[in-house]
C-alpha cells in the first residue's frame, strides 16, 4: 500500500539498531528527494507527492536530524491535524518515526484531529517539546489535492527558518530512516498505549483549548449575547477542523442554537470545498449574511482552524480592520487584556489601520514579514499582545498561532459588551456600527488584495524581479499618475529579538498620502505561482467612509496593473480571487 513505508511493509532491507524493551527499531535505507523545502507555513504538496515512497518519512526523519537531541529525546510531542485525506496514514508514519528517534511520548488528538491553534495551546499547556500539524491549511483536500506538514516548537510557535532551512539541508543528504516496528496505533479511543519506553496518548482535541478560551474570554458575557432572541449568530466550519470545536464551544458552552453551525462535520475532502474563509470561497456564508433578514453575525474558519472571517448583516469586516478593532476594544471587552495590550503588530502587506490604534493608545508597534512565525519572538519577549494579517489571520499571545475561534470569540465579546445593557426590543449595536464608529475615530484604511493564482512561475518571477529593479531605481517625489512616491523598496525585516534578517519580503511602492501598492509571490501555494497585489489608501474624511472599497481603490488598482505590466508578464486577464 502506498500508505506504508518500507519499515512497516517489509523489514528485509532494514537493520535493527536499538531495542528498548518491547520495541524494535529499524534502520530503513533511503535516498534524498528533491523539492522538500518548506514555504511560508510548512511543507505543502499534492497528496500524490506525499504518498510517494518515503516522501513523508524522509522529511520527518530530516526534522529529527535537524533538532538538537535534547529537544526531543525522551520528550513529548503533540500530533494533530485538520482531518484531511492522508492524515490517518501520515499519523502512523509520524508516530513510528518519532518512536524510532527516541521521542518519549506522543500526544495525539482523537482521530488525529486537532486544530493548529489547539496544537499550539496543548504544546504550551502540557509543556511539550513541540508538535506536528498535518494540514495544508486552507488548500483543498482529497486524493487529488493538497497535503501538508508543519512543525511547531516548544512555546507553540511554528519552527523558525533556522530550523526549516536545516531540515531542508538534511533532506538533501538523508540516507536512513529510524522507524519503530510497532503496530498502527488506534487513535479513535482516548487513553495511553505503551510500547517499551515509548507511549502514545490519545487526547480530546477540544478540552485544553476550550479551557484556555474560558480563561481568556468572559463566557458569561458572550452567552448573554448568544442567548438573545434578537441576535442571530451563524458559524461556517467549512467541513474542516473547527467542525470539531464549534458545537462544544458555541452551542454547548455558549448557548448558540445548534442550527447556527453549518458544515460542522470535518470531512477528508472538506465536502469538495476550498476551506478558505474569504468572500470567494465562503460563498454560502456570504450569501446568507447578505440575504434579506439575514443573521446579525457570521463567521467562518479555514481547514486547520487558524484563519477567520467576520461578517455582520450585509457587512464584511476586512481582516486588517478586524485586528485593529479587536485591539482598540480588547481592554474593555476581553478579560485577558484587562491591563491593556502591551504591543501590537501586523504583517507588512496588512493595512495600516492597526498602526493608528497603536499610535492613539500609545502602544509599541511592529511591522513584520508575511508569516505568523515572525510574531512568536516578539510575544516570547513580552513585546506583543495582539496581531493580525490581511490573510484572515488574527490572534494574540495566548498561543503562538493565529486563532480562528479566538477571533470569533473576540468579536462576540466586543458586540456583547456593547449590548450588555440593552433591553429586549432595544436596537442592538451591530458589527457594522462598531466598524463605522472605529473608522470615524481612526479614519478608514481602504484595502483590497488581488490574487492571481496558478500563474506560470517564470512569468511571475520575472515580474517580481522587474518590480524589484524598478523599486530600487525609483526616486522620492516621482510621479505615478496622481500619486507622488514617498519610497519604494523590497521589504526586509530584522527581528528585534534575535537579530535574524528576512529579506525580499515584498516590493512596495508607498506614496506621500500614505497609499501603498505591494507585490508579493505567495509562499503557500502547491502548484505554479500566485501573485498577490495589495492595495491600500487612507481616508480620514468620514463622508467618504461608506464608499465601496473597489470603487475607492480603482485608481490605485489600475496604477498597480500598469506599473507591474502584470498582463504582459503573466497573460492573466483577471484576478482569480479578490478580497
Ligand atoms: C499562512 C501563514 C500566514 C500567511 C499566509 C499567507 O496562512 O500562516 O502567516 O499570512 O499563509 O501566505 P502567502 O505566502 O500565501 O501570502
Ligand atoms: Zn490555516
Amino acid at each position: 500500500s502506498p500508505f506504508t513505508t518500507k519499515a512497516s511493509s517489509s523489514s528485509s532491507s532494514s537493520t535493527p539498531i536499538v531495542e528498548p524493551e518491547g520495541m524494535k527499531i529499524s534502520s530503513v535505507p533511503t535516498k534524498p528527494i528533491e523539492g522538500q523545502k518548506t514555504g511560508t507555513s510548512g511543507l505543502r504538496k499534492k497528496v500524490k507527492v506525499f504518498m510517494q515512497e518515503n516522501y513523508l518519512s524522509n522529511w520527518i526523519q530530516a526534522l529529527f536530524n535537524s533538532l538538537p537531541p535534547e529537544d526531543y529525546k525522551n520528550g513529548v510531542l503533540v500530533l494533530g491535524g485538520d482531518g484531511r485525506y492522508f492524515n490517518r496514514a501520515a499519523a502512523q508514519i509520524i508516530i513510528k518515526i518519532a518512536a524510532g528517534n527516541g521521542v518519549g511520548k506522543i500526544l495525539v488528538g482523537r482521530e488525529g484531529i486537532m486544530s493548529t491553534p489547539a496544537v499550539s495551546a496543548v504544546i504550551r499547556k502540557r509543556k511539550a517539546n513541540g508538535g506536528f500539524i498535518m494540514s495544508a491549511s486552507h488548500n483543498p483536500g482529497g486524493p487529488e489535492y493538497d497535503w501538508g506538514i508543519k512543525f511547531n516548537y516548544s512555546s507553540g510557535q511554528p519552527a523558525p527558518e533556522s530550523i526549516t532551512d536545516k531540515i531542508y539541508g538534511n533532506t538533501l543528504s538523508i540516507s536512513e530512516i529510524k522507524m519503530a516496528e510497532i503496530p498502527d496505533v488506534d487513535v479513535s479511543r482516548l487513553g495511553v498505549t505503551k510500547y517499551g519506553n515509548f507511549s502514545v496518548e490519545v487526547i480530546d482535541p477540544v478540552s485544553d483549548y476550550l479551557e484556555l478560551m474560558e480563561s481568556v474570554f468572559d463566557f458569561q458575557l458572550i452567552r448573554s449575547l448568544l442567548s438573545r432572541s434578537d441576535f442571530r449568530f451563524v458559524f461556517d466550519a467549512m467541513h474542516a477542523v473547527t467542525g470539531a470545536y464549534a458545537k462544544p464551544i458555541f452551542v454547548d458552552k455558549l448557548g448558540a442554537s445548534p442550527d447556527s453551525i453549518s458544515n460542522g462535520v470535518a470531512l477528508e475532502d472538506f465536502g469538495h470545498g476550498h476551506p478558505d474563509p474569504n468572500l470567494t470561497y465562503a460563498k454560502d456564508l456570504v450569501n446568507t449574511m447578505y440575504s434579506e433578514n439575514g443573521p446579525d453575525f457570521g463567521a467562518a474558519s479555514d481547514g486547520d482552524g487558524d484563519r477567520n472571517m467576520i461578517l455582520g448583516k450585509k457587512f464584511f469586516v476586512t481582516p486588517s480592520d478586524s485586528v485593529a478593532i479587536i485591539a482598540a476594544n480588547a481592554q474593555e471587552a476581553i478579560p485577558y487584556f484587562r491591563n491593556g495590550p502591551v504591543g501590537l503588530a501586523r504583517s507588512m502587506p496588512t493595512s495600516g489601520a492597526l498602526d493608528r490604534v497603536a499610535e492613539l493608545l500609545g502602544l509599541t508597534f511592529f511591522e513584520v514579514p508575511t508569516g505568523w512565525k515572525f510574531f512568536g519572538n516578539l510575544m516570547d519577549d513580552g513585546k506583543l499582545s495582539i496581531c493580525g494579517e490581511e490573510s484572515f489571520g488574527t490572534g494574540s499571545d495566548h498561543i503562538r498561532e493565529k486563532d480562528g475561534i479566538w477571533a470569533v470569540l473576540a468579536w462576540l465579546s466586543i458586540i456583547a459588551y456593547r449590548n450588555k445593557d440593552k433591553k429586549p426590543g432595544e436596537k442592538l449595536v451591530s458589527v457594522s456600527d462598531v466598524v463605522k464608529e472605529h473608522w470615524a475615530t481612526y479614519g478608514r484604511n481602504f484595502f483590497s488584495r488581488y490574487d492571481y493564482e496558478e500563474c506560470e512561475s517564470e512569468g511571475a518571477t520575472k515580474m517580481i524581479e522587474y518590480l524589484r529593479d524598478l523599486a530600487s531605481k525609483s526616486k522620492e517625489g516621482a510621479k505615478y499618475g496622481d500619486y507622488v512616491l514617498q519610497f519604494a523598496d523590497d521589504f526586509a525585516y530584522t527581528d528585534p529579538v534575535d537579530g535574524s534578517v528576512a529579506s525580499k519580503q515584498g516590493v512596495r511602492f508607498v506614496f506621500t498620502d500614505g497609499s501603498r501598492i505591494i507585490f508579493r509571490l505567495s509562499g503557500t501555494g502547491s502548484a505554479g505561482a500566485t501573485i498577490r497585489i495589495y492595495i491600500e489608501q487612507f481616508e480620514p474624511d468620514v463622508s467618504k467612509h461608506d464608499m465601496d472599497a473597489q470603487v475607492a481603490l480603482k485608481p490605485l488598482i489600475d496604477l498597480a496593473l500598469s506599473v507591474s505590466k502584470l498582463k504582459d508578464f503573466t497573460a492573466m486577464e483577471e484576478p482569480t480571487v479578490i478580497t
